[in-house]
């Protein structure tokens, strides 16, 4: 049997940095006050026409250059995104693996918000244990600037731009394999973050336009006691079934949604400082592209490892959520 092995991770950001003083000039907020409830100190936004595809495609050169593969042997390109280039078509993973210039591969997108990166991760291992796939390049990039209201102060401080990547590839060493992912959704709770304008459910009019109803709305609070019990459960669930304590994970690695969480769900689970990776501060929450950002920039500080054990934990709009566990396993 083929076992799946997380082999790269790469990352990038748009260069153009917007901080809470920027935000200071057009809501009525301060830096002190989103430092306080966030932690979230800059974010970095796209230039105009910069796409998810121009940010994912960055991301995913560097993650293919780290894997040391080559181009051509990649087999499958799944971008997580809810910040597509096109609404409907083309994919924005179609539009990645010709700016990559790769031959024809079967490439989609994948649609779970915060969770995406995981999903994908998931979708990624399945297909090469099933041995239908060999090298599986995954990608989460987003482009939120392009859904925000900047004029909702209850949401638009939150969310940044940029992308990271992974290398997934088939492995015959089960000690290097992606021990479990787990995926969960509840569409029940739709209401709580959503773009309700601009699809089939209320199709681009003047109406959408005017209540700005293709950008992001969200029930922030709500959302954030949701987001407190569902990531800490999420990971007990997955600890418990893999008979795994604290200890045994080097890397925990939250969604970077705000630092309270993040802080509640590590002191619940009783993750400590070092092994929990933090960039919300620099980046915001970047939804799919929250969780490989954040590995990458622990991985270019030096701190993760060829088998360090990695625990991914994520959650967003849909509902949806989930968590993965593996050891890292770059090629030697
Ligand atoms: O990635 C997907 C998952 N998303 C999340 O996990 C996001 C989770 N939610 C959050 O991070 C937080 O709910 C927010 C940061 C969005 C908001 O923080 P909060 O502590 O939940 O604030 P709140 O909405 O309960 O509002 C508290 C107060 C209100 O004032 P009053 O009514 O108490 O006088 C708001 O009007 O803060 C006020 N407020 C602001 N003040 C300054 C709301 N937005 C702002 C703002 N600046 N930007």
């Amino acid at each position: 049997m083929a076992y799946a092995a997380f082999r790269s991770i790469g990352a990038y950001v748009p260069p153009k940095i917007m901080t809470n003083a920027d935000f200071e000039k057009i809501i009525d907020t301060s830096d002190e006050w989103i430092t306080k409830r966030t932690g979230i100190k800059e974010r970095r936004i796209s230039e105009v026409n910069e796409a998810s595809s121009d940010l994912g495609a960055k991301a995913a050169q560097v993650a293919i250059e780290r894997a040391g593969i080559a181009k051509e042997d990649i087999d499958l390109v799944i971008c997580a995104t809810v910040t597509p280039d096109y609404l409907c078509m083309p994919s924005t993973a179609c539009l990645i693996a010709s700016k990559l210039e790769l031959p024809p591969v079967q490439a989609f997108d994948v649609s779970a918000a915060c969770t995406g990166f995981v999903y994908a991760t998931s979708v990624a291992k399945a297909f090469v244990e099933s041995g239908m796939k060999k090298n599986v390049l995954i990608i989460g990039a987003e482009t939120y600037s392009s859904i925000l209201d900047y004029t909702d102060r209850g949401t638009c401080f939150i969310f940044g731009d940029g992308a990271g990547a992974a290398i997934i590839s088939a492995t015959e060493n089960k000690e290097e394999s992606i021990i479990d992912v787990n995926c969960s959704s509840d569409g029940n709770y739709e209401d709580l973050i959503k773009t309700p304008g601009g699809g089939s459910k209320h199709p681009c009019s003047q109406e959408v336009l005017e209540q700005k109803m293709a950008c992001i709305k969200m029930k922030g609070n709500e959302t954030f006691k949701l987001a407190v019990r569902t990531l800490t459960s999420d990971v007990e669930v997955m600890m418990k079934k893999h008979n795994i304590t604290p200890e045994d994970i080097n890397h925990f690695i939250p969604h970077q949604a705000n630092m309270r969480i993040i802080t509640a769900v590590g002191k619940a689970l009783g993750m400590n400082e070092e092994q929990t990776v933090v960039t919300v501060d620099k980046y915001g929450n970047t939804s799919a592209a929250s969780i490989p950002m954040a590995m990458n920039y622990a991985y270019e500080q030096g701190k993760i490892k060829a088998g360090d054990t990695v625990l991914f934990d994520a959650f967003g709009g849909g509902l949806t959520w989930g968590s993965a566990l593996f050891k890292f396993a770059p090629k030697k």
